[in-house]
């Protein structure tokens, strides 16, 4: 017997097929069972009848459950009635995996559902999460790999953090102490006078307490270095990235799109470049729009949201934030002293998406800000051989990828883009 999937059987629409799944939805009587079937591809009627199967397979079928794994043989057809358009009279079925009173019923709590996480996976919400955001991992490498940029990883734990600032999980790592990374910008620095063009996706660990939907305390990150890059190459190639993998996913995943009641037509009109504003200019359009926010403040998330839905619900890069806002790595702007060569890429509902920077490449002034910010490199201090042996002009970003995928999707939140979500309460399941 050779199994098909549903979208492959429902293709092929009449005829015998076998096809395999679990059990989503189940409703009977004493002579007829149906069964909606699931598998990745999509769900089918599949109706079981006693004259059919006989006395001894039809009792089973009536105990059949949700969520219970079967194989089924059958005749398919068109049929205006059922809920995907098809139908499958089985001839013959097996039972493969029992499934008693399956925990997750209709209208959950998010907390009852964050408990069953795993079981909760098996929705068609999430499948259809998990299938575009393997297509958006899938694409990133593609984008990368077409634009010249060699994947090189670097550490989880590492002797000293990166970032820096409070937000870092420390770990025992036999008798010291290591610290989770935060970013994988240290080591590309380095990198890139290797390889020049480097990128990787990895996770990033923040010790953050901030209970948003749009933070987890494990999420993945994009992140790129480019030796020989400034600031607006840096910015472009976030752009053409993100079009590129938007493009790709309107491709291959438009049914999923729509079943999640994504924004289809917002992603088809994606339309580059994106807007560009410097952060004085987003400080006025803020306070043009009664925000009480002055020059030298820093963007609250719901600020940031603000402006890309002054830009008209599009993506904007916000550019030269002051110097004292940023970290001692971000290089500074001749043509704006006191500004930096940085940008922040804001989505529309999401608020911060990308961060990224030409960087500072003046060892003085890194010590003098490092000093400054009662910075101590420590361990890290390694990072500086970046500037001391033969230092080029380079930039870089980082994307949340969770960020990304929910912009992508319409979710509220980043938790329905990562398979098991960590925040500060939860890291079980
Ligand atoms: O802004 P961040 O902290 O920048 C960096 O880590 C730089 N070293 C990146 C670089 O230049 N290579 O993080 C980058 C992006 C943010 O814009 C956001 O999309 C995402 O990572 N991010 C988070 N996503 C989910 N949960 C969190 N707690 C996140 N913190 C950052
Ligand atoms: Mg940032």
């Amino acid at each position: 017997m050779k199994f098909i999937s549903i979208k492959d059987a429902m293709k092929k629409g009449e005829g015998e097929v076998s096809i395999r799944g679990w059990v989503y939805r189940e409703r009977g009587s004493a002579k007829l069972k149906f069964i909606i079937l699931r598998d990745v591809t999509g769900t089918i009627q599949c109706v079981i009848e006693k004259a059919i199967v006989g006395e001894e397979k039809f009792q089973i079928a009536d105990k059949l459950q949700i969520e219970a794994s079967m194989t089924i043989t059958g005749t398919i057809k068109e049929d205006e009635r059922a809920p995907t358009g098809y139908e499958i009279s089985v001839k013959d079925f097996e039972l493969i995996g029992e499934s008693k009173e399956f925990p997750i019923q209709k209208d959950q709590s998010p907390d009852f559902l964050a408990d069953h996480r795993h079981l909760w996976l098996r929705s068609q919400k999430m499948t259809a999460s998990l299938k575009i955001r393997s297509n958006i991992l899938f694409a990133l490498h593609e984008f990368s790999k077409n634009q010249g940029f060699i994947e090189v990883q670097a550490p989880s734990m590492s002797g000293a953090a990166s970032e820096g600032g409070s937000e870092v999980f420390e770990v025992k790592y036999f008798d010291k102490k290591a610290y989770m990374t935060q970013s994988w910008q240290f080591y590309a620095e380095n990198i890139i006078q290797s390889v020049e063009k480097a990128y990787a996706i990895a996770p990033s660990f923040r010790a953050e307490k901030s209970r948003t939907p749009w933070h987890v305390t494990e999420f993945w990150h994009y992140e790129l270095e480019a030796a020989w890059f400034d600031l607006k190459q840096n910015m472009e190639t976030a752009e053409n990235c993100i079009y590129y993998v938007i493009k790709k996913i309107l491709e291959e995943n438009l049914d999923d799109l729509i079943f999640l009641g994504a924004n289809v037509e917002l992603l088809k009109n994606l339309k580059l470049p994106f807007k560009r504003l410097t952060y004085i200019d987003a400080i006025k359009l803020l306070k043009e729009n009664g925000h009480e926010i002055n020059e030298g403040d820093d963007f609250k998330s719901a600020e940031e949201r603000s402006l890309a839905k002054y830009c008209g619900d599009e993506f904007v890069f916000v550019t030269n934030y002051p110097l004292k806002l940023l970290k001692f790595y971000h290089g500074e702007d001749p043509s704006q002293p006191g500004t930096g060569t940085n940008f922040n890429l804001l989505a529309p509902g999401v608020g911060e998406m990308v961060d990224g920077s030409q960087r500072e490449l003046d060892l003085n002034k890194i010590v003098e800000r490092l000093k400054k910010a009662e910075i101590d490199l420590g361990a890290s201090d390694w990072y500086l051989d970046s500037r001391r042996y033969g230092s080029v002009p380079h930039a870089g970003f980082g994307l949340g990828i969770e960020r990304f995928a929910a912009w992508i999707c319409g979710f509220d939140t980043i938790k329905d883009s990562i398979p098991f979500p960590r925040t500060p309460t939860r890291f079980n399941p």
